[in-house]
């Protein structure tokens, strides 16, 4: 059950435990004193009545009607609290009538409750002596008024007692309420989120924490919302490059691939009709020959140039240090004004296919922003491993692009660049990072490598 409620619930049924407890602690405790105060209360009533008692018969043979006087003082003490007085002749019955109990004021306890205090009524004799005629005051307690007057307390304090912890209760389940209410809200927005609808807000409100949670979460809804678009732009955008890049192969293997092999059969034809002949003539065997291999050497150039674009030259043949080592140069060649500085750590051993071209790729676009964005002087790219592991035990390599430029401009978008390049090592399990100031962009990436 308790796993059942909710967190208000739990605090409410708390709360209201803890207020029933309090109350019940302080009837007990009343109701454990409630003995030995009726005992020590109906001891110090009949210790004072049968001093007074003393007191006053000590001089009652000097009244000119002792009787009547002894009648007199019997009547009178009979109004006393706590304590009856009864005048008894030496055989010990009653002379004055018996005391009628009964006090309006306050509510009669219940029997368990004179039962639990139990109290024992005491009873105490004076001997007095009228003319040599011996007689006796009995003094007897009652601790039932005592017993009602402790009764009529603990009533008392329990409906004041039990009103007062319903105030609070209310008070404070509303107060819990209130401080609890974004919980609700925040459970929604979470919900939108799962379902992918990033525009789920919460209005930040109660408990300090509360709220704090609340702009939190929608700072995180903003991002995935960002995060979510980037990506469907980039896919799309992956999408229309493929389609323009095969269109672009397809028209260059049409316009270029086409013209020469026509020619090549045409010249591979003429030289069959040649053999064919009687007498072929060497200069024009020569003549198509070398016209072939004109065109030969132009469709390799060609399939060279077609290859490069479908993926780095040199990469696999050559390795990334060669490759990377290779693009410095040739940006070096084009900006002989900027100083390219390119340090690939000795330490770092083989990284597998995939990270080298992730590697490649990184350096190649964050070079490219350079030269067309930084107007930087100076562009530093370092590659070395870190001592950074993967989850799943693979080793890291730090890739960083950094230059003395004017900085990414504040509130700057990431381009299809910066975004492809974050894509490509999020889907390898590695991180980037951009970090722009005055100082010029530096760009960094951990790439999971193959190696451990
Ligand atoms: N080294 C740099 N120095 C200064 N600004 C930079 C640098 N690199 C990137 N930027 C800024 O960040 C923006 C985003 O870069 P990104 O590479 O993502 O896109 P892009 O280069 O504009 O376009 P593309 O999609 O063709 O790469 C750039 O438009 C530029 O304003
Ligand atoms: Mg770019």
């Amino acid at each position: 059950m308790w796993q059942n409620l909710s967190l208000r619930g739990r605090i409410n049924l708390l709360l209201a435990l803890l207020l029933a407890l309090g109350l019940a602690v302080n009837i007990g405790r009343q109701v454990a004193e409630a003995g030995p105060r009726v005992q020590a209360e109906d001891q110090s009533v009949i210790r004072l009545a049968r001093e007074f008692i003393e007191m006053i018969v000590a001089d009652l043979n000097e009244a000119p009607d002792p009787d009547a006087r002894l009648n007199q003082i019997a009547r009178d003490l009979s109004r006393l609290r706590h304590v009856s007085i009864t005048l008894r002749d030496a055989g010990g019955h009653p002379l004055t009538p018996p005391r009628l109990d009964a006090d309006a004021d306050t509510r009669a306890p219940p029997a368990w409750f004179v039962a639990l205090v139990h109290p024992e009524q005491t009873a105490v004799s004076v001997p007095v002596s009228i003319r040599g005629k011996p007689a006796s005051l009995v003094i007897t307690s009652h601790p039932d008024d005592e017993i009602a007057e402790i009764w009529d307390g603990i009533v008392t304090q329990l409906e004041v007692g039990s009103v007062i912890a319903l105030a609070l209760f209310f008070l404070m389940m509303n107060v819990v309420g209130r401080a609890l209410a974004p919980l609700q809200s925040l459970a929604e927005a979470m919900g939108k989120l799962e379902g992918g609808h990033y525009d789920a807000r919460v209005a930040p409100g109660g408990a300090p924490e509360l709220a704090a949670i609340c702009t939190k979460l929608n700072h995180l809804a903003a991002t995935l919302g960002e995060a979510v678009e980037d990506k469907r732009r980039l896919a799309e955008r992956a999408v229309s490059l493929q389609d323009m890049e095969r269109k672009e192969i397809a028209r260059e293997l049409h316009d270029e691939f086409g013209p020469y092999l026509f020619s090549l059969r045409a010249h591979a034809s003429a030289l069959a009709k040649l053999a064919d002949g009687r007498d072929p003539s060497a200069d024009a065997v020569r003549k198509h020959g070398s016209a072939m291999l004109e065109q030969i050497n132009a469709l390799q150039q060609f399939n060279r140039r077609v290859l490069e674009r479908l993926r780095p030259v040199g990469l696999a043949e050559l390795g990334l240090r060669k490759a990377l080592e290779s693009l410095s140069r040739l940006w070096r060649q084009s900006h002989p004004d900027v100083a390219i500085e390119t340090v690939i750590s000795p330490a770092l051993g083989p990284t597998g296919e995939t990270a080298d071209l992730t590697i490649y790729r990184i350096v190649q676009e964050a070079l490219t922003n350079v030269f067309r964005h930084a107007g930087a002087t100076a562009v530093n790219v370092v590659i070395e491993p870190v001592e950074q592991m993967t989850h799943d035990g693979r080793g890291c390599a730090r890739v960083r692009v950094s230059d003395n430029g004017r900085g990414m401009e504040p509130g700057q978008k990431l381009g299809f660049g910066l975004v492809g390049m974050r894509e490509r090592i999020l889907a390898l399990g590695g991180t980037l990072n951009v970090v722009s100031g005055d100082a010029g962009l530096t760009v960094e990436a951990l790439v999971p490598t193959a190696s451990s």
